[in-house]
C-alpha cells in the first residue's frame, strides 16, 4: 500500500486540475436545454473509466440521461465484488447572480474547489476513479473486483435507474455497494452515514377565476388562489412543526433511547449552527433536537411558490392561478406512494370550495438504513482511520439517495455510505465547493478501502 499512498500524495495537484474538466460540463439533469451536456458528461465518465483501466465500459441509454458502467473482475472468485455508485448530474445553478465565480468555471479559493457539482457529486465520484487509478498504476491490478455505476438522473429522483437495476441484476451483482454522496460531520470529524431519508415531492396547483382580474373591481367578491393556497399551506403543519396530514406518522419508527443517547454525544454546536445560517432561532418538531429533526424525523417544506404579479413595483391584480412545490422528507419505514396519497386526500379535504385544486406527485423515493455490522462497514472504519488518523463517528443524514434502498432490496447488497462532503459546502446552493483536504484524504481512504475489502471473503453474491 505504501507505494500507492505515495503515488496519490505526489499526484494530488494534478488530480485537482483533472477534476476541473469534469466540473466544466454543465450537466444539469432537470434542464431540457442541457440534454447534450448530460450525454457529453456520460461520455467523459466513460472515457475516464477506460483510462484508469476498467473494462467493459459501456454507456447505457435510458429514456432520458445515459447510465455509465465499467468493471474490472480479475481479482478472483474468492475476492469480494464491490459496486461503486455515484452521479454525474448536478442541480440547477439559480440564483446564478449569487455565485462569486461562474458555476461551471471551477476556481480554487481558501483550500476549496468551487463549482456546481464539486461536492455533489462529481468530486466524490472522482475520488474513486483516482484511487482505482493509483492501484492500477502501481500493481496493474485491483485487490477486489470492482463495478462502477454512474448515473445522470440522481438529482431528479433516479427516474430510470430502478428499471435498469431490475433488468440488469446479473451485471450489477455484488457483495457490497459503496456510495460517496454524503457528508462527514466536520472537517476534522470523520463520520460514516448509516441512514438517509426518503422523499415525496408534490405540486399543488390552485385555480380561481378563468382569467386574471382587476383586484379593485373583483377583490372581495371572488376568492384569490394565492390566498387559498396560503390557507392550504398553513394547515399542513402546526406552529410546533408537527405535520397535520391524517395518518402521516403511522409508519414512522421513532428513535430508540439508545439512538437518542448516541445522537446526544455528537459534537453539535447549535450556537455555531445558528450563526453560520444567520438565524436567531432554530425551528422544528417539538420534543426533538436539531440533529434529530434534520435526519431522523420526517418534515414538510415548500420548495417554491408562485402566482400573480412578480415584477417590480405594484400591479393590482387578482390572479387566476397560484401553485407551490412541496416536498416531504420521509424516514426509512414511510412509503412515498402512501404518503403521496395521504397528502393528496388531505389537501383535497382542506381546500376551500371557492377554488379548484390539482395535486400532482412529481417523484419520490424510500429512505434507507444501512447495516452497521456488515464486514464492509468494519473495513470502512479501518480505511478512514488510516487516512484521517481518527475513528469515524456514525451519523444519519437528512438528504435522500433513493437508489440505496433499491440496492439493498433488489441486489441484496449492503451499502456503505462513504461520503467525504461537509454539511456547509453549499450543495444545491450558490458557491458549492469541495474541501480539497478531504478530496485528498478521500482518495487515500478509497485506496485503503479497496485493500481492506480484499481481506474479506466474497459471499458469492458478486460472481458473474
Ligand atoms: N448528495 C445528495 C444526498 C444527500 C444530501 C445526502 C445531504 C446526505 C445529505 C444527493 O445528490 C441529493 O441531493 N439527492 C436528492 C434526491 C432527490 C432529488 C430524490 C435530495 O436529497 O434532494
Ligand atoms: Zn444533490
Amino acid at each position: 500500500m505504501e507505494k500507492i499512498i505515495e503515488h496519490i500524495n505526489s499526484n494530488i495537484d494534478g488530480y485537482v486540475e483533472e477534476l476541473k474538466e469534469f466540473l466544466r460540463i454543465p450537466s444539469i439533469s432537470t434542464n431540457p436545454e442541457n440534454r447534450d451536456d448530460l450525454r457529453n458528461c456520460a461520455e467523459y465518465v466513460g472515457k475516464r473509466l477506460n483510462e484508469i483501466g476498467l473494462e467493459n465500459v459501456k454507456i447505457y441509454e435510458t429514456e432520458l440521461h445515459p447510465i455509465v458502467y465499467g468493471d474490472w473482475l480479475k481479482a478472483g472468485d474468492d475476492k469480494p465484488t464491490i459496486l461503486i455508485y455515484g452521479h454525474y448530474d448536478v442541480q440547477p445553478v439559480d440564483p446564478v447572480e449569487l455565485w462569486t465565480a461562474p458555476p461551471f468555471e471551477p476556481v480554487i479559493r481558501g483550500g476549496n474547489i468551487f463549482a456546481r457539482g464539486a461536492t455533489d457529486d462529481k468530486g466524490q465520484v472522482f475520488i474513486h476513479m483516482k484511487s482505482i487509478e493509483a492501484h492500477m498504476k502501481n500493481n496493474s491490478s485491483l485487490p477486489v473486483n470492482v463495478k462502477f455505476l454512474i448515473e445522470g438522473e440522481e438529482e431528479i429522483g433516479s427516474v430510470n435507474l430502478d428499471k435498469f437495476i431490475e433488468s440488469n441484476k446479473d451485471l450489477l451483482k455484488c457483495d457490497y455497494v459503496v456510495v460517496s454522496d454524503t457528508s462527514m460531520f466536520g472537517e476534522e470529524i470523520p463520520s460514516i452515514c448509516y441512514g438517509l431519508r426518503g422523499l415525496a415531492y408534490m405540486q399543488v396547483e390552485v385555480t380561481g377565476p378563468n382569467r386574471d382580474l382587476h383586484s379593485g373591481s373583483f377583490g372581495g367578491g371572488v376568492d384569490n388562489p394565492i390566498n387559498a393556497l396560503a390557507h392550504i399551506i398553513t394547515k399542513l403543519k402546526d406552529d410546533k412543526g408537527k405535520i397535520l396530514i391524517d395518518g402521516f406518522y403511522d409508519d414512522v419508527i421513532d428513535l430508540s433511547e439508545k439512538e437518542r443517547e448516541e445522537y446526544s454525544k455528537l459534537p453539535f454546536n447549535e450556537a455555531q449552527y445558528k450563526e453560520g445560517l444567520e438565524i436567531d432561532e432554530v425551528f422544528g418538531e417539538e420534543g426533538y433536537s436539531t440533529l434529530e429533526r434534520v435526519s431522523a424525523r420526517p418534515t414538510l417544506d415548500c420548495n417554491g411558490i408562485w402566482g400573480g404579479f412578480q415584477g417590480e413595483g405594484a400591479k393590482t391584480v387578482l390572479p387566476s392561478k397560484a401553485a407551490a412545490k412541496i416536498s416531504m422528507r420521509l424516514v426509512p419505514n414511510q412509503h412515498p406512494k402512501k404518503i403521496e396519497k395521504l397528502f393528496t386526500d388531505y389537501v383535497n379535504k382542506i381546500a376551500p370550495k371557492t377554488v379548484k385544486v390539482k395535486v400532482k406527485d412529481l417523484h419520490g423515493g424510500m429512505g434507507a438504513l444501512t447495516p452497521l455490522d456488515s464486514p464492509a462497514m468494519g473495513a470502512a472504519v479501518i480505511a478512514i482511520k488510516k487516512a484521517f488518523g481518527k475513528d469515524p463517528l456514525f451519523t444519519r443524514e437528512g438528504g435522500s439517495i433513493p437508489v440505496v434502498n433499491v440496492f439493498q432490496t433488489i441486489l441484496g447488497a449492503p451499502t456503505i455510505l462513504l461520503g467525504f462532503g461537509l454539511p456547509d459546502e453549499n450543495a444545491h446552493s450558490p458557491d458549492e465547493h469541495f474541501n480539497l483536504k478531504n478530496f485528498h484524504r478521500g482518495i487515500l481512504t478509497a485506496a485503503y478501502y479497496l485493500d481492506e475489502l480484499s481481506k474479506l471473503k466474497a459471499n458469492n453474491n458478486g460472481k458473474s
